[in-house]
């Protein structure tokens, strides 16, 4: 019998007790291993909940329990949930985790730390919530070089996405709508403004490239600037509008990683990704492209994949397993500026001086004051250079 304690009883810390103790039991494949979710630990009070003989206060009490050999974070954030992975880490516990945030800015430490204490940091539920990724890039994927990973990362803003797109619903009302179904951050701004995709993507980039990618090196925008009608002008000349976080092989072997929204073509399948879902598309030289598919927040979901990894802890007590990179800098990371698109643009602005930037552009409409076009493929530096002399209000990369 393995124990195991969980920090944080909010939606994903309380999924993966109901899963580890509804759902495990009755699992033929994992029974190899017994589990005991023998502590919660949280600061609040859960007098009504069924788990309220496993509630305790003080993480003390976890770290001082010689059984306890998995505990699963389930806080956020990189301040308390730094401190009790760490300690947890030190005191030879297996650590299993949700935070994005924390694995992308401290994942190459905590991974250092476990390794020298011969225990394990996982972290599949970090990025697309159910979806394994995470094992298949750094197992199934390892024969590949790959050269470019990217996709829909962020389960609430394409369900706002979705909302516009398909239902004409305000930004602000969609918004609400994915916080009332438990997929937004604590603060959505982290979502809407691309943070939580700039984190997945730092995970993602760094597993497919080996050293690790700190979200402060990379840009990232989220889906403030698009508008009701972007989302139709984008579906009149066969486009969806999705918000993307991707990672490219680059020149002299920098990665270019980088989130903002862009227009995918209809008829491609990460378009057709909608509402919560996750889609992440990953290229290597002999498998070709493959995607991954599934529901990429929720209770339920994200607790499957800390769920899995509690198992494969519980069944490597003492082995550290081989999960691993090289730290990284500033220097890992390359500009945009070589990335070549065409672009999806709306300025205040007339045709002739859009022209007289960008040479043959394709006028999509205008709305008020603004004019809608595309342009001909540019690379990034080209295209900041010729939108300074135009007002450009938003700009979007096309996906081919
Ligand atoms: N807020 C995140 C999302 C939760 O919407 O994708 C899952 O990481």
């Amino acid at each position: 019998m393995i124990d195991v304690a969980i920090l944080g009883f909010g939606t994903v810390g309380s999924g993966v007790a109901d899963v580890l103790t509804e759902n495990v039991k009755k699992i033929k494949r994992s029974s190899t291993v017994e589990l005991n979710v023998k502590y919660i630990v949280d600061i609040r009070d859960f007098p009504e909940s069924v788990y309220a003989d496993k509630m305790v206060k003080d993480f003390r009490v976890v770290e001082s329990d010689p059984d306890v050999k998995v505990v699963v974070e389930t806080i956020g954030g990189t301040g308390v949930a730094f401190d009790f992975t760490k300690r947890a880490l030190s005191a030879g516990k297996s650590v299993v985790t949700s935070n994005k945030e924390l694995v992308a800015t401290h994942g190459y430490e905590l991974l250092t730390l476990a390794k020298k204490n011969n225990v394990n940091y996982l972290f599949e539920a970090s990025v697309g919530g159910g979806i394994p990724i995470l094992r298949p890039i750094s197992q199934c994927l390892a024969g590949n070089d790959i050269s470019e990973v990217f996709g829909i990362l962020n389960g609430t803003t394409n369900y706002v996405l979705t909302q516009m797109i398909e239902n004409n619903v305000e930004f602000d009302d969609a918004l609400r709508q994915a916080q009332k179904l438990g997929y937004a951050e604590a603060d959505p701004t982290a979502d809407i403004e691309g943070l939580d995709a700039c984190r997945k993507i730092c995970i993602l980039a760094t597993l497919c490239f080996g050293k690790h990618i700190y979200p402060q090196y990379v840009p990232a925008e989220g889906i403030t600037r698009v508008t009701l009608d972007d989302v139709a002008f984008a579906d009149k000349i066969g486009y969806k509008i999705k918000l993307l976080g991707r990672a490219v092989k680059g020149k002299d072997d920098k990665i270019i990683p980088y989130v903002a929204a862009h227009l995918l073509p209809k008829k491609r399948l990460l378009a057709n990704v909608s509402d919560v879902m996750n889609g992440i598309v990953v290229k290597g030289n002999a498998v070709g492209e493959v995607m991954f598919y599934g529901p990429g927040a929720g209770k339920l979901p994200t607790a499957s994949a800390v769920a899995a990894d509690v198992i494969d802890a519980a069944k490597h007590i003492g082995m550290s397993k081989l999960l691993f990179w090289e730290d990284g800098d500033a220097e890992t990371v390359g500009s945009t500026d070589e990335l070549v698109s065409q672009w999806y643009v709306r300025a205040k602005c007339q045709s002739d001086e859009a022209a007289a930037s960008f040479g043959t552009i394709s006028v999509v409409g205008s709305v008020g004051d603004e004019l809608v076009f595309t342009t001909e493929p540019v690379s990034g530096a080209a295209f900041r250079e010729k939108a300074e002399a135009l007002q450009v209000q938003a700009a979007f990369r096309i996906m081919v």
